[in-house]
């Protein structure tokens, strides 16, 4: 570990990286039909259950986000007319978002392993899940579905700045895999990818896709009292603790899409992962001395258990 250095140079990001041995990765196992890439050959047909349930849930979060979803997530989804009917095609979405920022969107059945997904995303295709959630499950599925994938994700592609973060993101798996520090960088994708917000003129606005897909959590990060929101550090997110299945304690800011840009790209990750614990320093309620404080949560739905406890989200 000492005298590892990675040099982003002298990385080859259009081949599938190798995981070196002893790191964790998921488990996950690739259904016999995929190659190496995990990638469906083409997206599934939908039933007309299936396209109206896109347009339901469509209209369910389009009734919370004005005001509340960052400006760039807004003018994305009008841009790729995300709501013209039914789940979109993903070869037109691609041919759409390719002129604007080079990215694309790929079919995967399922949550892929860290590594492949790494590699999608430094070659700027974002993989999204092929299927769609049920009536069930409708307010919430644990595995991302193609709702959360690319109403979530895909608008906030269209963003240059987002765009460019997106593959930087992808890029830095390589180093996180060298060091074995996948829980620091998937972290940090959590609390900006998935549940960051960002401050605009007239407020803080989410742009994290596990917000935007869901219909508690847009109003419960921006307005609620009982999350604390705290100005982004790369360091500090990286060894911040987080919640899989139920809304954050904290919330993440971010000045604007430059700033997240320059300061993960900046960051010297070979110096970071070499001071870090392979778990989390801190606990995802904590306010540390150095943190610029928005607004200090009075954590009030986090104590009284979450939703476990059928807390309102408040
Ligand atoms: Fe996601």
């Amino acid at each position: 570990m000492e005298n590892l250095l990675i040099r982003p140079d002298a990385v080859d990001f259009s081949v599938i990286p190798d995981v070196p041995k002893g790191t964790c990765v998921a488990p996950l196992k690739r259904p016999s039909h995929l190659g190496e890439d995990w990638l469906e050959p083409q997206q599934r047909v939908y039933t007309a259950e299936e396209h109206g349930i896109w347009d339901d849930l469509f209209a369910q979060q389009m009734a919370v986000l004005p005001g509340r979803a960052a400006s760039s997530f807004m003018a994305g989804l009008e841009r790729l007319d995300l709501g013209r009917g039914g789940v979109p095609d993903f070869g037109s979405l691609s041919e759409e978002l390719r002129p604007i920022t080079g990215w694309s969107v790929v079919p995967v059945p399922m949550l892929i392993p860290d590594h492949v997904f790494f590699y999608h995303l430094a070659n700027r295709r974002f993989p999204a899940g092929n299927f769609i959630r049920t009536r069930a499950q409708f307010d919430y599925i644990s595995e991302p579905d193609v709702f959360h994938d690319v109403f979530g994700h895909v608008p906030m592609l269209t963003d240059p700045v987002y765009a460019d973060y997106m593959q930087e993101y992808g890029r830095a798996g390589w180093k996180a895999l060298a060091y074995n520090r996948l829980k620091a960088l998937s972290a940090l994708y959590w609390y900006t990818v998935e549940f960051g917000l960002i401050r605009e003129a007239d407020g803080i606005k989410a742009y994290g896709a596990g917000i935007l897909s869901g219909p508690l959590e847009a109003k419960f990060s921006v307005e609620g009292q009982s999350p604390n929101r705290i100005h982004l550090e790369v360091d500090r997110v990286m060894r911040t603790d987080y919640v899989i299945s139920d809304m954050q304690p904290t919330y993440f800011v971010i000045g604007s899409f430059e700033e997240l840009f320059r300061k993960t790209v900046e960051r010297n990750f070979d110096d970071l992962y070499r001071g870090l614990n392979p778990g989390f320093t801190y606990s995802n309620q904590a306010v540390l001395g150095g943190d610029k404080v928005y607004h200090l949560g009075t954590q009030d739905y986090a104590n009284r258990g979450g939703q476990g406890s059928g807390a309102l989200p408040a």
